[in-house]
């Protein structure tokens, strides 16, 4: 079965070719960084415009990279949501119209469902169950994953997800958008423990996050060294943030995996590409006796060969899409 995945629910157009369920024909994925970077984050009207732009010939370019034709084409996997409406219209009304014209049966995804599955992207994926940590721009959540189409929500944040952190943490550093990248990079020439910034673990065994108290201490550590008349250390700062963030990451997902005696244990999402977390997460799970499944970084961000993979899994169980059916702005996953 050869699907064709499309995924436009934030600022990257992505479009990818998937064979069988493992084999990764063409996975295209044109990045609106460099339109929203001076806007230091994503402005919703600019996306949906340039992602009008780009659908055409990102899908046309993952075709002609897998070599295949629409005629090969056995089923349309698209985002169907939570994300920006306006970006989510785009992908999904090109694929109903695709499908329309070429009866070619479509199903809609979750974008969370996309993370949550695209392990299976990897070489060696896990069995299931599995607890999946999905840390992005927009969500962090824990889930535990039974079935491709069963999971079940243990733990969300209830502020900032950690990629939103990350973000406006670079931001007020002058660090270019999306921070999670710089703020790594910037990590990795610091001391972690230079300054003490707050884990919040909320209630005893909650599983729940929140990143807002971080992100504002950082903010005030820098007010505190500007009003000293010092410039603040920028690798210290972004080192001691990172490893308040990724240490409750990690041992809140560890703790998912106890509670639930599950073994397997999955990061994925943009910030599931962050070194110092897959590093913690890898050591935990090995002191601890589990299995850690990290997502290869080119498919922990948003990416359509997840969205593709979702699908195939969907494909058989799910009643191909009706033309009058609409994206959705929040996960049933998270409600
Ligand atoms: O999954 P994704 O591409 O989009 C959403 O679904 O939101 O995640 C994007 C997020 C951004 O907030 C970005 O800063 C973060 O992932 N990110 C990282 C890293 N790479 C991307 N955060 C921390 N460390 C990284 N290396
Ligand atoms: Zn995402």
């Amino acid at each position: 079965m050869i699907i064709l995945g499309i995924e436009s629910s934030c600022d990257e157009t992505a479009a990818a070719v998937l064979a069988d369920g493992r084999t990764l024909l063409a996975n295209v994925v044109n990045s609106q960084i460099d339109v929203h970077a001076k806007y230091g984050g994503v402005v919703p009207e600019l996306a949906s415009r340039h992602h009008l732009v780009n659908i055409y010939p990102v899908v046309e370019e993952a075709l002609e990279r897998a070599g295949t034709r629409l005629e090969d084409i056995d089923g349309i996997a698209v985002t169907q949501g939570p994300g920006l409406i306006g970006s989510l219209l785009v992908g999904f009304s090109f694929a109903k119209a695709l499908s329309h014209a070429r009866g070619i049966p479509y199903v809609g995804v979750d974008h969370l469902s996309g993370h949550m599955l695209s392990v299976f992207l990897s070489e060696a994926p896990p069995p299931f169950p599995y607890i999946a940590l999905v840390a992005s721009g927009g969500h962090s959540s824990i889930f535990l994953v039974n079935a491709p189409d069963d999971c079940r929500l243990l733990g969300r944040s209830r502020d900032d997800a950690a990629g939103e952190a990350f973000d406006k943490v670079a931001k007020l550093l002058g660090l270019p958008y999306p921070g999670g990248p710089h703020i790594s990079r910037a990590a990795a020439a610091g001391d972690p423990s230079a300054i003490s910034f707050p884990r919040s673990w909320l209630e005893k065994d909650s599983l729940d996050f929140s990143f807002s108290g971080v992100k504002t201490a950082v903010a005030n550590h820098v007010h505190r060294c500007r009003g000293k008349g010092l410039e603040p250390d920028i690798a210290a700062i972004c080192a001691s943030f990172q490893e308040a963030v990724v240490e409750v990451l990690c041992e809140k997902t560890m703790l998912a995996a106890k509670r639930h005696g599950v073994d397997n244990v999955v990061a994925a999402g943009g910030v599931a590409a962050n070194p110092r977390l897959r590093e913690l997460l890898a050591a935990r799970c090995h002191d601890l006796g589990r299995s850690f499944f990290p997502v290869p970084p080119a498919f922990c961000t948003d990416n359509a060969a997840m969205i593709a993979l979702a699908g195939f899994f969907l494909f058989p169980t799910r009643k191909t899409l009706r033309l009058d059916t609409d994206v959705f702005s929040r996960s049933r996953f998270t409600q």
